[in-house]
Protein backbone atom coordinates (compact mmCIF):
# COMPACT_ATOMS: atom_id res chain seq x y z
CA UNK A 1 0.00 0.00 0.00
CA UNK A 2 1.72 3.38 -0.99
CA UNK A 3 1.37 6.20 1.85
CA UNK A 4 1.05 9.77 0.49
CA UNK A 5 3.82 11.91 1.25
CA UNK A 6 4.11 15.81 1.03
CA UNK A 7 7.18 18.25 2.26
CA UNK A 8 6.18 21.52 4.04
CA UNK A 9 8.93 24.06 3.25
CA UNK A 10 8.76 26.44 5.59
CA UNK A 11 6.35 26.81 9.01
CA UNK A 12 4.75 29.95 7.28
CA UNK A 13 2.62 27.82 5.12
CA UNK A 14 1.46 24.39 7.42
CA UNK A 15 -2.01 26.08 7.85
CA UNK A 16 -2.13 24.56 4.08
CA UNK A 17 -1.65 20.95 5.20
CA UNK A 18 -3.83 18.58 7.57
CA UNK A 19 -1.71 16.68 10.37
CA UNK A 20 -3.91 14.60 11.29
CA UNK A 21 -3.49 10.71 10.91
CA UNK A 22 0.59 11.43 9.77
CA UNK A 23 3.49 10.69 10.86
CA UNK A 24 5.49 14.25 11.15
CA UNK A 25 9.34 14.49 10.39
CA UNK A 26 10.54 18.15 11.90
CA UNK A 27 13.75 18.69 9.34
CA UNK A 28 16.42 21.10 11.24
CA UNK A 29 19.75 19.69 9.87
CA UNK A 30 21.45 23.03 11.50
CA UNK A 31 21.11 22.25 14.19
CA UNK A 32 18.55 21.72 15.95
CA UNK A 33 17.20 18.42 14.92
CA UNK A 34 20.94 17.04 14.68
CA UNK A 35 21.18 18.10 17.86
CA UNK A 36 18.57 16.17 19.38
CA UNK A 37 19.60 12.91 17.57
CA UNK A 38 23.31 13.50 18.81
CA UNK A 39 22.00 14.04 22.71
CA UNK A 40 20.18 10.82 22.52
CA UNK A 41 22.78 9.24 20.56
CA UNK A 42 25.52 10.63 23.79
CA UNK A 43 23.49 8.77 25.97
CA UNK A 44 20.50 11.38 27.00
CA UNK A 45 17.63 9.47 27.99
CA UNK A 46 15.43 12.50 27.02
CA UNK A 47 15.68 15.41 25.03
CA UNK A 48 13.45 18.21 26.43
CA UNK A 49 12.25 20.75 23.89
CA UNK A 50 10.09 23.93 24.42
CA UNK A 51 9.52 27.15 22.16
CA UNK A 52 10.29 29.56 24.89
CA UNK A 53 13.52 30.41 26.54
CA UNK A 54 12.76 31.59 29.94
CA UNK A 55 10.50 28.31 30.49
CA UNK A 56 13.89 26.25 29.22
CA UNK A 57 15.50 27.91 31.83
CA UNK A 58 13.52 26.99 34.56
CA UNK A 59 13.70 23.34 33.44
CA UNK A 60 17.71 23.41 34.85
CA UNK A 61 18.07 21.15 37.67
CA UNK A 62 20.22 17.99 38.90
CA UNK A 63 18.59 16.17 36.06
CA UNK A 64 19.08 18.41 33.30
CA UNK A 65 21.57 20.59 31.04
CA UNK A 66 19.66 23.20 29.47
CA UNK A 67 21.23 23.88 26.00
CA UNK A 68 19.58 26.89 23.38
CA UNK A 69 20.16 29.61 20.52
CA UNK A 70 18.52 32.29 19.40
CA UNK A 71 20.05 33.63 15.58
CA UNK A 72 22.34 31.27 16.21
CA UNK A 73 24.34 32.47 19.43
CA UNK A 74 23.82 30.63 22.54
CA UNK A 75 21.51 31.71 25.11
CA UNK A 76 23.54 33.38 27.98
CA UNK A 77 23.22 31.76 31.06
CA UNK A 78 22.66 28.51 30.11
CA UNK A 79 24.50 25.43 30.26
CA UNK A 80 25.57 24.83 26.50
CA UNK A 81 24.30 26.52 23.00
CA UNK A 82 22.69 24.72 20.64
CA UNK A 83 25.76 22.48 19.22
CA UNK A 84 25.79 18.95 18.39
CA UNK A 85 29.54 18.92 18.46
CA UNK A 86 30.25 20.12 22.21
CA UNK A 87 27.03 17.84 23.38
CA UNK A 88 29.10 14.58 21.58
CA UNK A 89 31.83 15.80 23.41
CA UNK A 90 30.45 15.63 27.30
CA UNK A 91 33.08 13.83 29.09
CA UNK A 92 29.70 13.32 31.94
CA UNK A 93 26.02 14.22 31.26
CA UNK A 94 23.04 13.88 33.58
CA UNK A 95 19.41 12.37 32.28
CA UNK A 96 17.89 15.17 29.97
CA UNK A 97 18.67 17.48 27.98
CA UNK A 98 16.47 20.37 27.85
CA UNK A 99 16.58 22.59 24.22
CA UNK A 100 15.23 26.05 22.63
CA UNK A 101 15.97 26.82 19.22
CA UNK A 102 15.02 29.57 16.75
CA UNK A 103 13.12 27.42 14.21
CA UNK A 104 13.57 23.60 14.80
CA UNK A 105 11.65 23.18 18.77
CA UNK A 106 9.10 25.80 17.43
CA UNK A 107 8.34 23.53 14.55
CA UNK A 108 7.78 20.48 16.86
CA UNK A 109 5.47 22.83 18.53
CA UNK A 110 3.31 23.52 15.40
CA UNK A 111 3.32 19.81 14.49
CA UNK A 112 1.44 18.79 17.78
CA UNK A 113 -1.17 22.07 17.82
CA UNK A 114 -1.62 21.09 13.98
CA UNK A 115 -2.68 17.26 15.58
CA UNK A 116 0.48 15.09 14.21
CA UNK A 117 0.09 11.76 14.70
CA UNK A 118 3.48 11.20 15.57
CA UNK A 119 6.32 13.06 15.52
CA UNK A 120 9.87 12.57 14.80
CA UNK A 121 13.25 14.40 14.01
CA UNK A 122 15.32 14.24 10.68
CA UNK A 123 18.45 15.31 10.32
CA UNK A 124 21.41 13.94 7.38
CA UNK A 125 22.99 12.21 10.30
CA UNK A 126 20.08 10.13 11.17
CA UNK A 127 18.30 9.98 7.44
CA UNK A 128 18.66 6.08 7.22
CA UNK A 129 18.15 5.01 10.38
CA UNK A 130 14.54 7.44 10.16
CA UNK A 131 13.82 6.16 6.07
CA UNK A 132 14.07 2.07 7.83
CA UNK A 133 11.48 3.13 10.68
CA UNK A 134 9.13 5.26 8.12
CA UNK A 135 9.28 1.69 5.56
CA UNK A 136 8.57 -0.24 8.53
CA UNK A 137 5.38 1.84 9.29
CA UNK A 138 2.19 3.03 7.04
CA UNK A 139 1.27 6.33 8.09
CA UNK A 140 0.91 9.04 5.68
CA UNK A 141 4.05 11.32 6.06
CA UNK A 142 4.59 14.90 6.49
CA UNK A 143 8.36 16.18 5.90
CA UNK A 144 8.42 19.34 7.98
CA UNK A 145 11.41 21.88 7.11
CA UNK A 146 11.79 24.18 10.23
CA UNK A 147 13.86 26.54 7.99
CA UNK A 148 14.48 30.19 8.90
CA UNK A 149 12.23 32.32 10.33
CA UNK A 150 9.56 31.02 7.93
CA UNK A 151 11.90 31.23 4.87
CA UNK A 152 12.61 27.74 3.20
CA UNK A 153 16.29 26.90 3.43
CA UNK A 154 18.75 25.19 1.30
CA UNK A 155 19.98 22.33 3.87
CA UNK A 156 16.34 21.05 5.08
CA UNK A 157 15.41 20.73 1.87
CA UNK A 158 18.36 18.78 0.43
CA UNK A 159 17.49 16.65 3.60
CA UNK A 160 13.61 15.98 2.86
CA UNK A 161 15.10 15.07 -0.47
CA UNK A 162 17.28 12.52 0.74
CA UNK A 163 15.28 10.85 2.60
CA UNK A 164 12.85 11.02 0.08
CA UNK A 165 15.34 8.85 -1.88
CA UNK A 166 15.79 6.32 0.85
CA UNK A 167 11.95 5.88 1.44
CA UNK A 168 9.85 3.07 -0.08
CA UNK A 169 6.21 2.75 -1.61
CA UNK A 170 5.63 6.39 -0.88
CA UNK A 171 3.26 8.82 -3.35
CA UNK A 172 4.82 12.24 -3.66
CA UNK A 173 1.84 14.31 -3.50
CA UNK A 174 2.76 18.31 -3.48
CA UNK A 175 5.61 20.02 -5.78
CA UNK A 176 7.88 20.92 -2.66
CA UNK A 177 8.23 16.96 -2.37
CA UNK A 178 9.15 16.59 -6.27
CA UNK A 179 11.07 20.09 -5.79
CA UNK A 180 13.14 18.73 -2.75
CA UNK A 181 13.90 15.22 -4.20
CA UNK A 182 14.70 16.98 -7.83
CA UNK A 183 17.31 19.14 -5.42
CA UNK A 184 18.96 15.88 -3.67
CA UNK A 185 19.52 13.98 -7.04
CA UNK A 186 20.83 17.31 -8.24
CA UNK A 187 23.53 17.52 -5.86
CA UNK A 188 24.10 14.16 -3.96
CA UNK A 189 27.15 13.67 -5.32
CA UNK A 190 28.84 17.35 -4.96
CA UNK A 191 26.09 17.75 -1.63
CA UNK A 192 28.62 20.26 0.12
CA UNK A 193 29.44 22.26 -2.72
CA UNK A 194 25.82 22.93 -3.08
CA UNK A 195 25.15 23.38 1.29
CA UNK A 196 27.91 25.65 1.53
CA UNK A 197 25.82 27.95 -0.04
CA UNK A 198 23.09 27.89 2.54
CA UNK A 199 22.34 31.25 4.60
CA UNK A 200 22.40 29.48 7.79
CA UNK A 201 25.65 27.64 6.79
CA UNK A 202 27.40 30.87 6.25
CA UNK A 203 26.20 32.13 9.36
CA UNK A 204 27.32 29.59 11.43
CA UNK A 205 30.55 29.30 9.95
CA UNK A 206 30.76 33.22 10.26
CA UNK A 207 29.92 32.42 14.11
CA UNK A 208 32.80 30.33 14.67
CA UNK A 209 30.69 26.91 14.21
CA UNK A 210 32.83 25.12 11.47
CA UNK A 211 32.44 22.11 13.53
CA UNK A 212 29.04 21.58 13.66
CA UNK A 213 28.59 21.97 10.37
CA UNK A 214 31.01 18.80 10.00
CA UNK A 215 29.39 16.71 12.54
CA UNK A 216 25.64 17.90 11.07
CA UNK A 217 26.60 17.27 7.06
CA UNK A 218 28.03 13.47 7.91
CA UNK A 219 25.14 11.31 6.56
CA UNK A 220 23.84 8.71 8.24
CA UNK A 221 26.51 8.60 11.09
CA UNK A 222 24.08 8.12 13.63
CA UNK A 223 21.24 5.47 14.03
CA UNK A 224 18.73 7.13 16.29
CA UNK A 225 15.12 8.06 15.36
CA UNK A 226 13.88 10.53 17.63
CA UNK A 227 10.56 10.28 18.51
CA UNK A 228 8.14 12.43 20.65
CA UNK A 229 6.62 10.58 23.91
CA UNK A 230 4.40 13.33 25.54
CA UNK A 231 3.68 17.20 25.53
CA UNK A 232 2.38 19.07 28.38
CA UNK A 233 2.12 22.66 29.36
CA UNK A 234 4.20 23.60 26.18
CA UNK A 235 7.00 20.87 26.74
CA UNK A 236 7.38 18.30 24.54
CA UNK A 237 9.96 14.81 25.46
CA UNK A 238 11.33 13.11 22.79
CA UNK A 239 13.39 9.84 23.75
CA UNK A 240 14.71 7.04 21.11
CA UNK A 241 12.28 5.20 18.72
C1 LIG B 1 17.12 26.47 14.47
O1 LIG B 1 16.39 25.95 15.32
O2 LIG B 1 16.78 27.29 13.65
C2 LIG B 1 18.55 26.12 14.42
O3 LIG B 1 18.77 25.07 15.22
C3 LIG B 1 19.38 27.34 14.65
C4 LIG B 1 20.77 27.05 15.14
O4 LIG B 1 20.95 26.14 15.94
O5 LIG B 1 21.70 27.76 14.73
Amino acid sequence: MSKNLEVILTPAICSNFSFENKTVVIIDVLRATSTIAFALNRGFKKVITCRDVELARSLKNQQSLVAGERNGDKIPGFDLGNSPYEIANLETIPENLVLTSTNGTKSVEIAIQSGAEEILCGALVNVQSLADYINRNNNDIILFCAGWKDHENIEDTYMAGCLIDKLNHCSLVNDSAFMASSIYQSHQNNSLIFLEKANHYQRLMRKGNASDIEVCLQESSLSVVPKLISHQNDISIFTKA
